[in-house]
């Protein structure tokens, strides 16, 4: 393990040239026609046309927006200044319902400004993909471009003073001014030729970014990467896997980074269906869960067994005063079984402390709540350390377009507090 105090920015990595960055332009544009193609084949061949949920209710794609009026319910705290801000998928067209997942439409930011209790504006405005670029008949923003499409839909981050936003599986993410326009694609303030995640983790000692990567295009691999305030890459391992795994987070303790090696692997049978996310519940990878000192090597990843299941999100991990590491997160019974148009398959989704003894190479799983909820976070002051409360959202198991309660958990206590915005 490097000593984090005298960290120095890597050198040694794979760089992007002009050269490469154009040839995989080429290669989104053949390989988003390629998908096309197998859909309009799948489709025609398929039988079974069915309404696609995450195209309607709370999934239904809006337009771009600037609002400036508005009609103010109660009252803003007057010491609120700032943008609350998110990111989803939006799809700016969709050519046929069934085919399309709930993973891949295109990104749009959406965003109110409030200055001391004032809403200033609300925003909802596209990533400027070189698609959406294309289609607005506007030059392409700048920086490099990598991975299998150019969607960024995931996940929206400040760091260094600068708004990111950002998608797993090998694109680049984009870095948003704060008027929601897209400056540049880029792997923050470097050259580097990786895939990143939508969910990094920031430590709050050294505000270094820590996240586990994969790209969709390298099969074998994951990788651990670290950024600093300069966004430079201060460290990164290439982490070997097999089959491809769907990694969306990962979490960290004051010392270790958790990798989520789960049954959710690239689909060969997928792909030659045509769907856009090619990733399937897969019985023949091993679930486990890997342990590595921060900064740490790829030999020194420890990996325990677990039971398959899946993870999306976890709320928090840190050391207990046993030298346990604790991990609250939303566990997912399986993921893509049976739906491949998005992640509700009423698969009995569940709020779940793990204590993973490294000594004895094992994991032991409580249910802290067995209501379906997902999205867990915490107040990230206390990342990596312990936390007392989880927010969440619940969602309805059975029709899956209503999320409408806000659970705050109470740890300590061992209560949860609901909070209902209404039908819709
Ligand atoms: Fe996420």
């Amino acid at each position: 393990m490097k000593n984090k105090n005298v960290l120095n920015p890597v050198v040694d990595y794979p760089r992007f040239t002009d050269l490469k960055s154009k040839f995989n332009t080429y290669r989104q544009k053949f390989m988003g026609l390629g998908v096309t193609w197998l859909q309009k084949r799948s489709i025609a061949s398929s039988k079974n046309k069915t309404k696609n949920p995450y195209l309607h209710g709370i999934f239904a794609p809006v337009g771009e927006v600037e609002n400036r009026e508005f009609n103010i319910i109660g009252e803003i705290p007057k010491q609120l200044t700032g943008l609350l801000l998110r990111l989803g998928p939006n799809p700016i067209h969709v050519e046929n319902q069934d085919a399309y997942h709930w993973f891949t439409g295109d990104g749009m930011l959406h965003a109110l400004k409030i200055e001391q209790g004032q809403a200033v504006w609300f925003k909802s405005h596209y990533i400027e993909t070189d698609a959406l670029q294309k289609q607005k008949n506007k030059p392409v923003k700048a920086g490099f471009r990598r991975g299998p499409s150019d969607v960024v839909n995931t996940n929206v981050f400040y760091h260094a003073n600068k708004i990111w936003a950002s998608v797993e599986a090998g694109t680049l993410p984009a870095r948003i001014d704060l008027d929601l326009n897209t400056e540049e694609h880029r792997f923050f303030n470097t050259d580097a030729d990786l895939p990143f995640t939508a969910h990094p983790h920031k430590d709050n000692k050294t505000a270094h970014l820590h996240a586990i990567c994969y790209d969709a295009l390298d099969i074998k691999h994951a990788y651990y990467e670290v950024i600093d305030q300069q966004e430079m890459l201060l460290h990164w391992a290439k982490i070997p896997v097999q089959h491809g795994p769907m990694i969306h987070d990962c979490a960290i303790t004051e010392q270790d980074i958790l990798i989520f090696d789960l049954p959710v692997t690239f689909s060969f049978k997928q792909l030659i269906k045509g769907n856009p996310l090619p990733y399937a519940w897969n019985e023949k990878h091993a679930a486990r869960i890997g342990i590595l000192p921060k900064y740490g090597r790829v030999d020194e990843v420890q990996w325990i067994s677990i039971e398959p299941c899946f993870i999306f999100h976890a709320a928090n991990a840190y050391r207990s005063d046993q030298q346990q590491i604790i991990l609250d997160v939303v566990v997912h019974r399986y993921m893509f079984k049976k739906s491949h148009q998005g992640p509700f398959e009423q698969q009995n989704t569940q709020l779940q402390r793990w204590t993973i003894d490294l000594k004895q190479n094992t994991v032991d799983r409580q249910v802290l709540d067995a209501q379906a909820q997902e999205f867990p976070r915490i107040d990230e002051r206390y990342t990596g350390e312990k936390h007392r409360y989880i927010y969440s959202i619940s969602f309805d198991p059975m029709t899956m377009i209503k999320a409408n309660h806000l659970i705050c958990h109470d740890l300590q206590i061992n209560e949860k507090a609901t909070y209902k915005f209404g039908d819709q």
